[in-house]
């Protein structure tokens, strides 16, 4: 079979999945909740099999209509997707002919790499700070060249993955005013963990998209959820590209769950970032790891010694995330409920002193 060039020359996206056993890890390593989500959304799904709807094919409005009402929306100004990778995949598919360009800041979330590979589109990439901070100005650069550079869009990730660093929202209202003529996608994956949202600008600037997921917050990864909000005329255009029943009803099932029940998700979030960060990072200055705090349930951690730091956490149970960035090896840590963050600590803080220890060894040894 004669595959396109440009998937031959791409390389897929395959996260590290081997030996992601929650009943034998400690996955702190995908920004995932660390506990299952609520009795409801169990509830739910047992009753969607029970009433024996699985035959038959999915059916969207009566959800859609809630979520609309949940986000004070209009639901024509939503479109369920598969996860919100599928939200990627399709706003990129809508707006993108071959060779011409998003504005993506770097590092960012790989699947906008993948996608924009697969359409041949050109990535600019302004590099975040030193200090983790947005390069507004670059970006504001870029985009002010869009009419020659055939640049199309700005992705926005706020808060970002990896850094976890925010847009200042006074900013990205700066950027949807002055630059009418670029659309802007702003993925909020962990919007409900900082509780900054853009979705009520929806209908005030045409050239504004969301994206939204039921993966972090919502605990339900595994049930692919997201959606995307918009103008009802660009989800119009949307509805063109994805398939009719690409959503399963399992994951609308649970996710109307959460929606009715949302005390469970909602206590959870609060103990991650009012509780368990704010210990985790007193820790890490305590014992003087450097860190970039963030704005969702996720810590970048910057470690003096990252492969003996991951060998050691993984040898007690613990997957952290290894990430590539400007300012050098860092990992990600996912933070979850206290007392799962008092293992992490109990664990981190033996190394660090094992590592401790063996550098004043060495040094009254005189050794190097
Ligand atoms: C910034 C960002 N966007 C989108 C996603 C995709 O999430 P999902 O496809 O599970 O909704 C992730 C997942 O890690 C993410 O970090």
């Amino acid at each position: 079979m004669k595959v396109r060039a440009a998937i031959r020359r791409m390389k897929p996206y395959a996260p590290p999945l081997e030996g992601r056993d929650p009943a034998s890890r400690l996955l702190l390593d995908f920004n995932e909740s660390i506990v299952p989500p609520g009795p409801a959304v169990s509830m739910a799904l047992r009753r969607f099999i029970e009433e024996g709807r699985l035959q038959v094919y999915p059916e969207y409005g009566r959800f859609v209509e809630k979520l609309a009402g949940f986000h004070e929306l209009e639901p024509a100004q939503l479109i369920l997707t598969n996860g919100s990778d599928q939200g990627i995949d399709i706003v990129l598919r809508a707006l993108l002919e071959p060779g011409q360009s998003i504005v993506l800041p770097e590092p960012t979330f790989a699947m906008y790499h993948q996608v924009a590979g697969t359409l041949e589109a050109r990535l600019v990439s302004p590099a975040y700070g030193e200090d983790m901070s947005y390069p507004l100005q670059a970006v504001r650069e870029t985009l002010g060249s869009a009419d020659r550079t055939g640049i199309r869009l700005l992705v926005v990730v706020n808060p970002n993955n990896p850094t976890g660093t925010e847009i200042d929202l006074a900013d990205l209202e700066g950027l949807l005013s002055d630059f009418p003529g670029v659309a802007i996608l702003v993925d909020e994956a962990y919007a409900e963990f900082t509780g900054h949202t853009v979705l009520p600008w929806i209908g005030r600037f045409e050239n504004l998209a969301v994206l939204r997921t039921f993966s972090k917050a919502f605990a339900m990864p595994s049930l692919r959820l997201g959606f995307v909000a918009a103008s009802a005329v660009f989800i119009g255009e949307l509805n063109k590209i994805r398939g009719p029943y690409d959503v399963n009803m399992m994951a609308v099932a649970a996710a109307e769950a959460q929606i009715d029940f949302p005390e469970d998700w909602q206590a959870y979030v609060r103990e991650v970032m009012d509780i368990s960060k704010p210990r985790v990072e007193a820790f890490l200055v305590e014992r003087g790891v450097n860190f970039y705090p963030g704005a969702a349930n996720f810590l970048l951690v910057r470690p003096r010694d990252l492969a003996g730091t991951m060998a050691y956490l993984k040898e007690n149970g613990i997957l952290v995330r290894p990430q590539k960035t400007p300012i050098g090896d860092t990992f990600r840590l996912s933070i979850g409920p206290l007392p799962v963050m008092e293992r992490l600590m109990e664990v981190y803080g033996r190394y660090l002193e094992q590592a401790a220890g063996d550098g004043a060894a060495r040094r009254s040894d005189g050794r190097r």
